[in-house]
């Protein structure tokens, strides 16, 4: 069960980072280069906040059955773990949380926006923000088999 679920939610991370990155990108183009927000731009956007929510909804089963989630926590207490122990069982989880809450924020400001350089510039602003937020906080180390 742990396994299955550490597996699917590593490489479901792929395809988080990979539609994020571009409907980032194409927010950022869109809303520089004066484009129309048509049904491409609306699909990619709402591919990206599906699959973000997906990963949270895998990490949140992970969270409660890794040995690296809560265990940790009631195991060595807030101020017993090392930094790489913290960063899995505390910052990773929260601050994932906290991108895909901008991110859903971010697209439904997108949907009440009167003019499309507005729409873009939500996506690329919520969206945006939230990519940094994970990508600072993934376990790197971990995830590519650097060791803690
Ligand atoms: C939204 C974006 C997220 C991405 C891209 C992401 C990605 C990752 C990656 C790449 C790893 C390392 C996997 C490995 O070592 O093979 C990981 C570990 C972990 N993630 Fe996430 N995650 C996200 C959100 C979350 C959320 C919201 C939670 C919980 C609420 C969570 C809980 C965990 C836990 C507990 C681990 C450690 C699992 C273990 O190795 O046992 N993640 N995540």
């Amino acid at each position: 069960m742990y396994e299955t679920i550490q597996t699917l939610h590593s490489y479901w991370a792929y395809f988080v980072l990979f539609i994020l990155i571009v409907a980032v990108a194409n927010a950022i183009i869109g809303y520089t280069s004066n484009k129309k927000f048509v049904s491409k731009d609306l699909r990619l956007s709402l591919f990206a906040l599906i699959f973000t929510h997906l990963q949270l909804v895998i990490g949140l089963i992970l969270y409660f059955v890794s040995p690296f989630g809560m265990k940790m926590i009631s195991d060595r207490g807030m101020g017993g773990m090392s930094s790489a122990e913290r960063l899995l069982a505390l910052e990773h989880p929260f601050v994932g949380i906290l991108a895909i809450a901008l991110i859903t924020i971010g697209w439904s400001k997108h949907k009440k926006q009167q003019t499309d350089k507005g729409a873009f510039g939500k996506i690329a602003l919520f969206y945006g923000l939230g990519l940094l937020l994970i990508l600072s906080r993934l376990p790197w180390n971990q995830w590519l088999g650097l060791g803690m």
